[in-house]
């Protein structure tokens, strides 16, 4: 039995992982326009890997968080302080999922998807949407940009809720002298 003011180990796992996995997905995509163009690929299919793992992993977030109770919020947070954290816990699920999705979808309407088979980590195969390749090429295309910039806009909006994620934190860490972190924490 967990202590009722702390997440599970499994949650505590899949929460590190995940966190761990997108800073890792964010920081190749930033270094893409400085690698040499014979790395350019490898890099790219390496961040597209890296947001299918988290695809996974946000379905196995989902279906513990349902299965299992988190601890409530000390009593000492504010009204506002519970109604802010559950609207960006919420916000933050919807990117895990939005994020993979929007990029699985933007790279099947890529018009070489066809002849770049896509792999996990080089391992095995990893399919395309099919009902997205099989679109006419112009639509295709259209569909290519547009979705690029739903993942784009959806990387801004995580770099935010990122930003006051980790302001919440330190706020009740070290400002309000809470165990904040200590909840998910091993
Ligand atoms: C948690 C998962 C993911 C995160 C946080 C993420 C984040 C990002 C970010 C921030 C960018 C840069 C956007 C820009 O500034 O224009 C990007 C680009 C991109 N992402 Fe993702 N992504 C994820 C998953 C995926 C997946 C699953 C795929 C494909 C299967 C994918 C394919 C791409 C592609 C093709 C680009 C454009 C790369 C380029 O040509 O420069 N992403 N992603």
């Amino acid at each position: 039995m967990n202590p009722p003011d702390k997440y599970s180990r499994t949650a505590i796992a899949l929460h590190w992982l995940t966190a761990a996995l997108i800073m890792a997905g964010v920081v190749l995509i930033w270094l893409v326009d400085y690698v040499p163009d014979e790395q350019v690929r490898r890099v790219i299919d390496t961040h597209k890997s890296i947001g299918i793992t988290v695809l996974g992993l946000a379905i196995c977030r989902l279906a513990w968080r349902y299965t299992h109770r988190p601890p409530a919020l000390p009593s000492t947070y504010a009204r506002w302080e519970h109604r802010a954290s559950g609207l960006a816990h919420g916000l933050l699920y919807a990117l895990l999922f939005l994020l993979p999705l929007s990029g699985w979808l933007h790279d099947s309407a890529w018009k070489d998807a066809g002849t770049h088979p896509m792999e996990i980590f080089g391992l095995f195969n990893w399919p395309r949407i099919g009902w997205v390749m099989s679109l006419e090429p112009g639509l295709k295309e259209s569909l290519h940009t547009a979705l690029g910039m739903v993942h784009t806009a959806c990387g801004y909006g995580l770099y935010v809720l990122l930003t006051l994620h980790v302001l919440a934190v330190v706020k009740h860490q070290w400002i309000d002298h809470e165990p904040e972190l200590k909840r998910m924490l091993p």
